[in-house]
């Protein structure tokens, strides 16, 4: 069978977790291919909600097999207290979770360099979530990387080279910086690490799919924040895209399935960088206290606005999109008016439909307004129950992005979701 990949169409925690989880009974193996604990994906059942960082969405369904791809940089020690509280609460992720041996490590220093490179950004910081993500992406990339498979054989030779060269790095950039404790704890962690099947896992996935098993993909991040296709430089380090998740796994593009883009009904950012719909206004108070958006991983308060569908339509069209997962509707359940952009307005007066090179300055976003719903839907478990607002909502959506909606999400919990048709 083909991998079906899941992935984020906007700046990221659009609910990803959330939608992996539903539909990881539908698959045998369920694998993250990019991104580290820059994560945090939130899952709600049962009354309790745990938020994932580097472990795969589909870990409660199951006992289904996850896995790590190569694509992911890995902090042992973050891996380590994740693994420990899941294994707190009751899951054991031993036998089930297999990590592969080419993901790259984040190392103590990595996460001092991504601090030291903020604070020598001044104001024009990213706004990184510090875990380190950029400087082992960097690594990796430059050919200086530290690999899981790398803790085998060798490996205090290997980190110490590698921290070598971090801190001549640290001492040009006059960053002060104490990691003694720190690396103490890391090294627990790549200990810790060596108890879980460390494998090829690119052998593991195609093997799953020549058998005929099913496997569904995770991407973390969102294609706006995509290395090469987002809002440069205000981005992460990899490639979030459906074409990412191919060097990600090991899998070949004619191997991918279906590609389920997720977006919210309207707009979050978290951390610096360009927002053509943010709004100042009491609006963007009302998302973000409604949603709740505050970061899952660094509680910083989420930036708000309407959906940008011209941002939107960019994604669909890089990733491939054949069905589309709309989240948190719910927010917007007491609006009286809905608005939603379908255009920029550049500074030379010229209006586009199309995502310019550059959104840092002089785009306008042109509006349409619909009327809201104005119903509480958090209860409503079929599509039948939709008000006729909401149906015009989801038709103006599935116009405007020229792909089918299969899925909407009115509530954080795993069963405040809707599944519109089955293929
Ligand atoms: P991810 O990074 O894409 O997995 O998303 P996050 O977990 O960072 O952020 C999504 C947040 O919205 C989490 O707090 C979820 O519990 C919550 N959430 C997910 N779906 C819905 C929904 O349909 N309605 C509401 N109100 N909250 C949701
Ligand atoms: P999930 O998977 C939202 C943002 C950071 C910052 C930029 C670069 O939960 O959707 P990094 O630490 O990656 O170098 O930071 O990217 N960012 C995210 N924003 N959700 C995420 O992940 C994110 N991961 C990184 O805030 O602006
Ligand atoms: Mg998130």
């Amino acid at each position: 069978m083909k991998v079906d990949v899941l992935l984020g169409l906007q700046w990221g925690d659009e609910g990803k977790g959330k939608v992996v989880d539903v539909l990881t009974p539908k698959y045998d193996l369920v694998t993250r291919f990019q991104g580290g604990p820059n994560a945090g994906h939130t899952l709600e059942f049962n009354g309790e909600k745990y938020v994932l960082r580097s472990i795969p969405s589909g870990i409660f369904q199951g006992g289904k097999v996850n896995i790590i791809g190569n694509g992911v940089v890995l902090d042992p020690l973050l891996f380590k207290n994740e693994a420990e509280a899941l294994a707190a609460s009751g899951h054991d992720l031993t036998k089930r979770l297999y990590i592969s041996k080419k993901a790259h490590l984040i190392l103590p220093t990595h996460r001092v360099l991504d601090a030291a490179y903020e604070a020598a950004k001044g104001d024009s910081k990213i706004g990184t979530t510090g875990k380190g993500i950029g400087p082992t992406y960097t690594d990796k990339i430059s050919r200086n990387g530290v690999r899981v498979g790398d803790i085998l054989y060798n490996f205090e030779e290997k980190y110490a080279i590698a921290k070598a060269k971090h801190e001549k790095i640290l001492k040009s950039l006059n960053y002060e910086y104490d990691i003694t404790e720190l690396e103490r704890e890391w090294f627990a962690g790549i200990e810790y690490l060596k108890q879980f099947n460390l494998v090829d896992s690119e052998h593991v996935i195609n093997k799953a799919i020549a058998e005929g098993k099913s496997v569904l993909a995770e991407g973390a991040q969102g294609t706006m924040l995509d290395i090469d296709f987002g809002s440069y430089p205000f981005v992460t380090s990899s490639s979030t895209i459906c074409a990412g998740s191919c060097a990600g796994m090991g899998v070949a593009p004619n191997k991918i399935g279906d590609v389920y883009g997720i977006f919210k009904a309207y707009c979050t950012r978290v951390g610096a960088g360009p927002f053509p719909t943010e709004s100042f206004d009491e609006v963007g108070d009302q998302l973000c206290t409604l949603g709740h958006e505050f970061g899952s991983v660094t509680g910083r308060k989420r930036r708000t606005g309407w959906i940008d569908l011209v941002a939107l339509r960019y994604a669909v069209m890089i990733n491939g999109v054949t069905k589309l997962i709309m989240m948190k509707s719910d927010v917007m359940d007491t609006f009286e008016t809905i608005k939603a952009c379908v255009a920029y307005k550049l500074n030379d007066g010229t209006e586009t439909p199309d995502f310019p090179f550059d959104i840092t300055e002089g785009v306008e976003p042109i509006y349409v307004e619909m009327p809201g719903w104005q119903t509480d839907m958090t209860k409503m478990t079929s599509e039948n129950e939709f008000p006729e607002e909401y149906n015009a909502y989801l038709s103006f959506l599935e116009d405007q992005l020229g792909v089918p909606i299969k899925i909407v999400s009115v509530g954080p919990d795993r069963d405040q979701t809707i599944i519109r048709y089955e293929d």
